[in-house]
C-alpha cells in the first residue's frame, strides 16, 4: 500500500495492534543497499514500512536536493516484491507544513551534539545531521517502530540516530545493516548514478584504499597516521579527497592506535560526484 499522508500511516499501524512493526526510512531511489534493509526488517518484524522522502532540510544549499533522483513508481514495485506492507512517501509540505521557510528560526530541529557532528560529513555539510536527526525522530513519532533499520555505508549517520535515541529516550531498537557493493567493490549508492563509466572505474579508488588500509592493520600495523599514507598511492588527479580517518567505530572517537574496534572512513569527490565509504578493521 502506498500512502502519502502522516493520518493513513497512523491509522494503518493502529491496525497492527500487537505486532512488531519495522520502518527502513530512506530518500528512494532503492537498490539493492536498500533492499537489504528492508529483508533484514520482513526477516525480523511482523509488518515493515518504507518511508521514502527526499528531505529538504537535511541537503544544503549548494548540494543535490533538486537533481536527487525520484523514481516512485519504480521504488514502490520494488518493495511491493519485497512484501513491504506500507510504503510512505509525503510530500514536502505534508512533513513540514505549507510555504514554512524551513530553517530553524521557524521549525523545532533535533541537533545532535557537536563532537559527533563536528567532523567526517557533518564538517562540510553543515546542518546535515540536524535534518537528518529532525526527519528520522518525526519518521518514529509517525510510524511508532519498534525496530528501526539503518545500513553501515551511513556510519556516521547510524551512530548519530543511536546517540539521539538514547539521549531522548525514543522507544526504537536501532539495527544495523551491512554495506552492499557491487561485485568490483563500489559501494551502492543513489548517487553512483551520476558517474560516467570511468567515473565508476576512478570510483573504485575508495573501496581499494579502505581494504588495503584493512589488510596492512591485519599485517600488525597500527599506527594510525602510517595506515593513512596507504592511500596515497591510489589517489590520482581524478580524485578529490575530502577525509580519510580512522576512529572508534561506535563512538567516533579518535584513538591513540588502531584496534578492532576502528573504523576507516573516506569520503571523496570523483566527477564532482561525492561517494562515502568505510570498513571496519577489526572482525
Ligand atoms: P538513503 O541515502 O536513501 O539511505 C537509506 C538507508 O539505506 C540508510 O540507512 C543507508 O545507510 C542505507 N544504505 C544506502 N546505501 C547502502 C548500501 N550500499 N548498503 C547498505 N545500506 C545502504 O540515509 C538516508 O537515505 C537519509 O539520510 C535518511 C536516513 C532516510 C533520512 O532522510
Amino acid at each position: 500500500m502506498l500512502v502519502h499522508k502522516t493520518e493513513e500511516v497512523k491509522n494503518t499501524v493502529k491496525s497492527w495492534k500487537g505486532l512488531k512493526v519495522g520502518l527502513v526510512p530512506t530518500m528512494g531511489a532503492l537498490h539493492e543497499g536498500h533492499l537489504s534493509l528492508i529483508k533484514k526488517a520482513k526477516e525480523t518484524c511482523d509488518k515493515v514500512v518504507v518511508s521514502i522522502f527526499v528531505n529538504p532540510i537535511q541537503f544544503g544549499p549548494a548540494e543535490d536536493y533538486d537533481k536527487y533522483p525520484r523514481t516512485l513508481d519504480k521504488d514502490f514495485e520494488l518493495c511491493t516484491k519485497e512484501g513491504v506492507d506500507l510504503v510512505f512517501a509525503p510530500a514536502p509540505s505534508e512533513m513540514y507544513g505549507e510555504g514554512q521557510k524551513l530553517s530553524n528560526d521557524t521549525l523545532t530541529y533535533v541537533c545532535p551534539p557537536f563532537f559527533y557532528v563536528n567532523k567526517l560529513c557533518g564538517k562540510t555539510r553543515t546542518g546535515h545531521f540536524d535534518g537528518v536527526c529532525t526527519v528520522v525522530l518525526k519518521l518514529f513519532n509517525i510510524v511508532r517502530p519498534d525496530c528501526a533499520f539503518f545500513g553501515q555505508k551511513d556510519a556516521q549517520q547510524v551512530v548519530i540516530v543511536k546517540k539521539m535515541v538514547k539521549d531522548l529516550n525514543v522507544p526504537v531498537e536501532i539495527i544495523q545493516c551491512p554495506i552492499v557493493r557491487e561485485e568490483s567493490g563500489l559501494a551502492l549508492s543513489s548517487r553512483n548514478k551520476y558517474l560516467s563509466e570511468e567515473g565508476r572505474k576512478n570510483a573504485l579508488t575508495l573501496s581499494r584504499i579502505l581494504n588495503n588500509i584493512r589488510a596492512c592493520y591485519k599485517k600488525g600495523i597500527t599506527d594510525i597516521e602510517a595506515l593513512k599514507e596507504t592511500a596515497y598511492g591510489y589517489l590520482t588527479d581524478k580524485h578529490d579527497l575530502e577525509y580519510l580517518e580512522i576512529l572508534d567505530r561506535n563512538t567516533l572517537e579518535e584513538q591513540e592506535e588502531a584496534n578492532n574496534d576502528s573504523i576507516a572512513l573516506i569520503a571523496c569527490r570523483v566527477e564532482n560526484v561525492r561517494l562515502i565509504d568505510n570498513i571496519y578493521l577489526g572482525e
